[in-house]
Formats: C-alpha cells, structure tokens, sequence
C-alpha cells in the first residue's frame, strides 16, 4: 500500500477507553497478556481448566510434525457434556440457554434442563438410525433450536459434523455431502425467511448421494413435502426416545465438525476442527473477549449457524459458558426494520455480536429506526467477518450503544476456530476500524515479502507465528491442500491471506483479503481504504471498490456507492473527497451510483461482478447472490 495511503488511514485518532465499571470487574484484566507471553502454554493449559475433562491430558501442545498440531494430548472430553449436562449438574437446570424467536413471532423459550433432555433423546436418535462415533452427518437446517441440539447430539456421540449454510443450492450441498461421505442429513422441511415459508427439503431430496441412509427432517413450517423411504420425522423418531444419554469421552484430537470454506479458486475447503483444542479456545474467547457474565448477560450472535461464527459463538462458546442466549430465525427487515431493535429490548441483550455489513444496512435506513427502542440494556458490541470502516464503528457505538459500550472488532477465520485480535472490553482503549492486538496466547505479526516482521507505522501481510488451540487441523481429505494454501508461502508461518498494518503504537488494523489490493500505478491501495474513505463523507450509505484495468495506471479505481437515503450526491465531490482522505493516487477513475451491491449470501461483496462491469464485459455468474434481483436494479441505474 503506498505510505501516502497509510499515513492519512492512521490519522484516525478517536479513541475509547472502557467503561469504569467494565474495567473494575472484567473477566480479563492487562495481566493476561504478560502471562502468556511468558509461557504461552501454561497459559492454555489453564484456559482448558475451564473445562471438565474426563481423563486429564498429558501433553498441553504436541508439535513434533508441523504444521499437524495436537493439543492437549491424552486428554478425553465430551463436548455437549460440557456445553450442557455439568450446567445442570451444577444446579443450573433452569436457566434459560436460548430464547429462541421464529421469524413469525413464534417462541420457544429452552433452559439448559430442556437443552439437556432434547440432546440426549437426539443422541439416542442418532444410534437408532445407526449413525455411531466417527460417521459424518450432514446438517442442513434453518435458524431453529434442532439445529443446535443435532450439532450437539453428534458432538455427544462422537459424529463429526457438516452444517451447510440453509441458503446453499442443490449443487452446494451435494458436493458438500459427497466430500464428507455422510450417512445421515439433518434438515428441516423449510424455515422462514422474508415473511414467506422457504424450503429445505426438496434441496436435500435433489442432493443425496449414495453414501446417505437417512434423511432426518424438522417439521417446522408444515409445508407439503415429499417422501421416500430412507426419510425419517424428527417428531416421529426422537420424541420417542429415553431423556438420559451417557456422554462417552472423547479423545482430545477427535473430529468435531467439517466446515467448508470457499477459497477464490478451486473446490470448497473441508475446514476440520477436533474437539479438546476447539473448546477451550471458543469458550475462552467468549468469556474474555464479550466479558462474558453468566448470572447477569444476556447474549445475542446475530450470525447463522451455517457459518463458523454460529457455531463457536451461537453453539459451542456460549454453551460452554453457560450463557442465556438470544436465537432467531429471521431476516431484520421482517416484518419491519426495526426487528432486531425490538428483540434487544424485549429480551434485554447485553451482548450484540454481529457484522459491519449489517451494521451499515442500518446505517442506511436511518438512525430514526433505532432510536424508537430501549437499547440501554447494551454492555457490549461485537463485531466480525470484514473490516469495520471507522464511521460503521462510531455510528455503531453511538446508535446502537448510546455512546457507552465498548466496540470489539474481532479478527478470524473459518480456519482459525475462534476470535484471534481483537480489543477486551475492559482493557483496551479502542480506534475506530482496530482490530488492535493478539489476544494472550496467540502470536501475530505483520511480515513483508521475505517473511520480516514490518516496523510500526507500516503495512504487510498477516501471519500467525505459533499453533493456536482451535487451529484448524487440516483440510478434510487433503492434507497436501492443507499445507499448501497455509503453510507454503514461508516456512513456519500461517499465512491467513489477510493484509494489515501496525499503527504508530504497533496496534494492528486489517486490511481485508490480499487479492483485494489493487495495483494503482504502482501503489498497492486497498480497497477496504478507499470503501472508508467513500463511507466518511456524509451522503454515503455504503461502497465498494474494485481494481478496474486501465491502459494508463495498471489498474484504476472504481467505486460503486449507494447513497444514504436514497439522496443525491455530486460524483466529483466525492472524489476530491477521497483524494483529500487518502492522497490524489487514491482518488477513483469512476464512481457509480447503484441503490443495491451484489453480495453473497454471508454478506461479502462480490467483487468479480463489479470488476464486470467497471471493465465492461457480460457480467459473470451471478448465481451466489444472496438476491440475485440486486443485478436488475443496478444495471437499471447504470444504464446497462
Ligand atoms: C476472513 C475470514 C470469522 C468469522 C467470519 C468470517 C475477514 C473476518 C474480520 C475483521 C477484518 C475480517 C478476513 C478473514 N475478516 N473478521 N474483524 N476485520 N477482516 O469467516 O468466512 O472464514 O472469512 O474474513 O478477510 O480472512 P470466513
């Protein structure tokens, strides 16, 4: 990236101490940071006695055949034993573990006793249909509490599962289900979405693959389905089954789940994640990292279960915790705007984690919208999946948490298993659009083209220097892949393909994937830095920004912008705009005015299709829109 650039981005000097209150009393004080930099695994060692384990481990990290990472070695745990059964042990039966709320307005409110009852009916399911430890289950669900209780049931009995996101197509969920092998399908006849039953089921009858005995099917929308002989009703089968399960221990190392990634090329990446390592990282990242409270808290992970923040911080951490969490079903538009606004104060959510991508939606649609609700119950606010530009940071600190809470702004992956950089609420004195520092226990840097860390007030690429619990442990199937797409580049260092920079104080700010650097005359700019400087200037909702081949610069600048409120903006307004925030080489060629963004389904940009467009070709496959409608009304606008 060119200094000019970097220079002005590190200009942003709003900063936010915690609360005084959040300080005295946070989970994770300053001192953690020292402790584990001086003995790292010692560290973790007493992070996994957050834990019950069943047999106790005898080696904390076995890394004797890089980069295959084995933690906590000899160790054996049940996972759904300790995300629900020692809660009711304890004496914590009832306490609420979900408020769950359909898109409809339906409830179902389940205490970790219900939670408990359900998994092992589920587990004992499970056995009767023949599934035992090792086996691969699909699960292909809507946002309800079956989907959790099916994770945990396979968890319980030693089943690695594959949830595949409720909005993949046929094509989608059968390669998925053909590269894990899987004998059972959890699924759901459909779920709602957008006010209007959607179905599941009818995907799953076109994706089954010969290695699948069972489909087992939710009914929750009662929408007419068809039927075969291998499909087997959830109320038919589990409901009949015995309450109490015995959870069998499980090695440390055993597979958890499989969850697949889609890289810029090639199939989808069967991310594995075992069991001992996973836990202890998940739990205690959201213990630390939301300052989590169990007596007090009530949390709310806006993400899907399809995707890993769903599943270490819906499912896995927040159960492990012990958490009273809020669930939902539906889209945030439905059957208003204000709908997530409404089930913070109905619930009263302390804990919101969610996405810059949702956050600038509302941006868009006014701050109005929240304002008409009770928000005070809000403590914290998480965010995760993209870069947050400074402006989404500070309207979501001031809208959505009255100016009071701490905004954490969370840096991982699929691969990584759990939260890597990111603020403590009580610790950190947060800079709009920082991810800040490495948790205690995790090493990062910064590196150049050969591997050398970059002094601060400088930009590179993202490694990770030391093997983490909840690493990924390889790619299913391939391990070849595995050490390859991470490990190849430099040798011992993960290289998560993220760019970032170290401020002047050494603070880490992320610059987004590397392939989205564009090559300006000979300057790298990142996109996520110009989309920043676009969405600071006040008529902007949101922006996007893609590298467009130019016969003069290499590639040029075009940005696509959708203006706040539906209002007008002067286009060379703009672009000085830009030029004056990040240096005239970062002022676009073009900027067009779109009322939509073409996005996927887990919110990313779609870069390739803009690209399309700015270069003006026949716009590309559109079919992993979220909305393939949006292309009709951007071409609409542009005239195309
Ligand atoms: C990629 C991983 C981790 C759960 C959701 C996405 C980007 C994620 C941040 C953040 C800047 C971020 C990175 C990363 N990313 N969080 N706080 N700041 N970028 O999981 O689909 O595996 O995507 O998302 O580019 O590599 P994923």
């Amino acid at each position: 990236m060119s200094q000019d650039a970097l220079s002005n981005l590190l200009q942003e000097n709003r900063r936010f101490a915690p609360p005084a209150d959040l300080a005295a009393n946070a989970n994770t004080t300053e001192d953690a940071y020292a402790r584990a930099a001086e003995d790292r695994l010692a560290f973790w060692a007493e992070q996994a006695e957050r834990l019950t384990w069943a047999k106790p481990w005898t080696e904390v990290l076995d890394w004797t055949d890089p980069p295959f990472a084995k933690w906590f070695t000899g160790g054996e745990i049940n996972i759904a034993y300790n995300c629900v059964d020692r809660h009711v042990e304890a004496g914590r039966g009832d306490k609420v573990a979900f408020y769950w709320e359909g898109e409809p307005g339906d409830t179902r409110t389940i205490t970790y006793a219900d939670l408990q009852k359900e998994v092992c009916r589920a587990a004992n399911a499970l056995g009767e249909l023949g599934v035992v430890k090792g086996d691969r289950v699909a699960i292909y669900m809507p946002m309800i509490p079956e989907t959790a209780v099916a994770m945990l049931a396979c968890a319980r009995i030693g089943a690695t599962h594959s949830v595949v996101f409720g909005g993949f197509s046929v094509d989608a969920l059968r390669t998925r289900i053909e590269d894990a092998d899987a004998k059972l399908v959890i699924t759901a006849d459909g779920g709602y979405r957008r006010g209007a039953p959607s179905a599941l089921k009818p995907t799953v009858d076109q994706a089954v693959t010969k290695s699948v005995k069972n489909v087992l099917v939710v009914r929750r929308t009662g929408q007419d389905v068809e039927w075969t002989d291998r499909d087997v009703w959830w109320h038919d089968l589990v409901d009949r089954q015995p309450e109490e399960h015995r959870a069998e221990p499980h090695d440390s190392e055993h597979p958890l789940f499989i969850l697949y990634t889609s890289g810029t090329t090639g199939k989808p990446k069967g991310i594995l994640h075992t069991t001992g390592g996973y836990l202890t990282q998940t739990s205690f990242t959201h213990h630390a990292v939301f300052d989590h409270k169990p007596e007090t808290d009530v949390y709310w992970c806006t993400a899907d279960v399809g995707w890993v923040t769903g599943h270490s911080y819906i499912v896995y951490g927040p159960l492990s915790n012990g958490a009273t969490s809020v669930m939902y079903e539906g889209t945030p538009d439905t059957p208003h705007r204000g709908r997530w606004w409404e089930l913070v104060e109905k619930y009263g959510v302390t804990i919101l984690y969610t996405a810059p991508t949702a956050i600038r939606t509302f941006m868009k649609w006014g701050d109005d919208i929240p304002a008409r609700f009770d928000l005070s119950s809000l403590r914290v606010l998480g965010s995760v999946g993209e870069p947050i530009n400074p402006e989404a940071y500070v309207w979501y600190r001031e809208r959505i948490g009255g100016g009071r809470t701490p905004v954490v702004d969370t840096w991982w992956q699929t691969e990584t298993g759990s939260i890597m950089i990111s603020p403590l609420p009580g610790v950190t004195h947060g800079k709009p659009g920082a991810a800040m520092r490495p948790l205690p226990g995790i090493s990062a840097d910064v590196v150049d083209d050969e591997a050398k860390s970059v002094p601060d007030g400088s930009g590179g690429f993202l490694v990770l220097k030391e093997p983490w619990p909840s690493m990924l442990r390889t790619i299913w199937g391939d391990d070849e892949r595995f050490v390859q797409t991470y490990w190849s580049r430099w040798p011992g260092l993960y290289f998560a393909g993220d760019g970032a920079k170290k401020d002047d104080d050494g603070d880490l700010w992320l610059l987004g994937r590397v392939d989205d650097v564009m090559l300006v005359s000979g300057h790298n700019i990142s996109t996520t830095e110009v989309e920043s400087a676009l969405v600071s200037h006040p008529k902007v909702a949101e922006a996007a920004v893609v590298g467009a081949s130019d016969p003069v610069t290499g590639q040029a600048i075009a940005a696509f912008v959708i203006p706040r409120d539906g209002g007008e903006i002067d286009v060379e307004e703009l672009r000085a705009h830009v030029a004056q925030h990040l240096g005239p080489i970062a002022k676009p060629r073009q900027i067009l005015l779109v009322p939509e963004l073409p996005k996927t389904r887990s919110g990313k940009i779609v870069r390739r299709i803009l690209q399309d467009i700015a270069e003006g070709r026949q716009i590309g496959d559109a079919t992993t829109l979220a909305d393939p409608a949006v292309m009709e009304h951007i071409k609409q606008a542009l005239g195309l």
